[in-house]
């Protein structure tokens, strides 16, 4: 469903640049549910932007299912984020309008998409446990109620992939619990594809796969897989604990210009210039050998 390679991401604001992504790899199998985690800054909403087709990516390769997200034009994103993927914002008020009832905040998406389905709409309402508060104005519904109503909508174009940022992040435990539950019903019953972002590690039991990104600066990435429902793949621990795969990456641009981590700069004393030497399987850079005098 989502394959990520060598994914980065830069914000360039006026006078500095933020790499958001540097070289991510990440790829979720199809009717899969996992979690992205990671501390904030780490690049998590960043990643679910692009997947969702509302950010561009700079570099790297991404596609989900037979869309490739860095060579889409803006008609083909249209498309895509109408029929493909299904997105919980981690801002609650992006999903929502205070002023409709939670139905008509789920037809609304339908209507832009040029066909109402009530039915369907009530249906999803139904699934989410708004049955009897479907008619209530979004003001009149608690914070967890509000959130259950996103999902809906999130899943009113019937996408192939739904991507939640943060969505249990301002709930309590119970809630919690159940809006995972529901996505969890939804994965099941329609083999829906689920990627969900999260602060909190103790969801991580709640999903098939949980990956975490550490610092989207030092391009670390771990996987953790869920011993109970995986314990096939090699590599990964099936006492029930959860072991780390570990792999760094480092990014290389089009004309092959890298950036090398400023503590090894340091470390060997190299700044302005190296030496560098390809053995066949590997490049190594040494700090420059020094220039000999020119012999008269
Ligand atoms: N539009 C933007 N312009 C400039 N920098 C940005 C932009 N969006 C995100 N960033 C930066 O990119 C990095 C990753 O941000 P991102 O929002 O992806 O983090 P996150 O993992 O979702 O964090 P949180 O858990 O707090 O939501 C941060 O350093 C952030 O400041
Ligand atoms: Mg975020």
């Amino acid at each position: 469903m989502i394959h990520c390679e060598g994914l980065v991401k830069i914000f360039k604001t006026k006078d500095i640049e933020v790499v958001a992504l540097q070289g991510l790899n990440l790829t979720v199998e199809d009717g899969e549910m996992m979690a992205i985690i990671g501390n904030s800054g780490s690049g998590k909403s960043t990643l679910l932007n692009i997947l969702g087709g509302l950010d561009h990516p700079s570099a790297g390769t991404v596609t989900v299912g037979e869309w490739n997200l860095l060579k889409v034009n803006d008609r083909e994103l249209v498309e895509y984020k109408r029929n493909t993927v299904g997105f919980i914002w981690q801002n609650n008020a992006r999903n929502l309008l205070p002023y409709l009832t939670a139905l008509e905040n789920v037809e609304m998406p339908m209507m832009l998409n040029g066909k109402v389905d009530r039915a369907y709409a009530k249906q999803l309402l139904e699934w989410v446990g708004l049955k009897d508060r479907m008619h209530n104005r979004l003001q009149q519904l608690s914070g967890g109620e509000q959130q259950r109503v996103a999902i809906a909508i999130g899943l009113s174009n019937r996408p192939k992939l739904l991507l939640a940022d943060e969505p249990t992040g301002s709930v309590d435990t119970r809630t919690s619990d159940q809006i995972m539950d529901i996505f969890r019903r939804i994965n099941r019953e329609i083999g829906l594809t689920i990627v969900i972002v999260t602060h909190d590690l103790t969801l991580a039991s709640k999903v098939d796969r949980v990956v975490a990104i550490r610092d989207g600066l030092t391009s670390t990435e771990f996987v953790k897989r869920n011993p109970g429902l995986d314990s096939t793949e090699d590599g990964f621990n099936r006492q029930g604990g959860l072991q780390e795969v570990h792999e760094a990456f480092v990014v290389v641009d089009r004309v092959g210009r890298l950036q090398v981590p400023k503590e090894y700069l340091e470390a060997l004393g190299i700044g302005g210039r190296a030496s560098m030497e390809f053995d066949g399987g590997k490049i190594v850079i040494t700090p420059p050998k020094p220039i000999k005098e020119e012999e008269s």
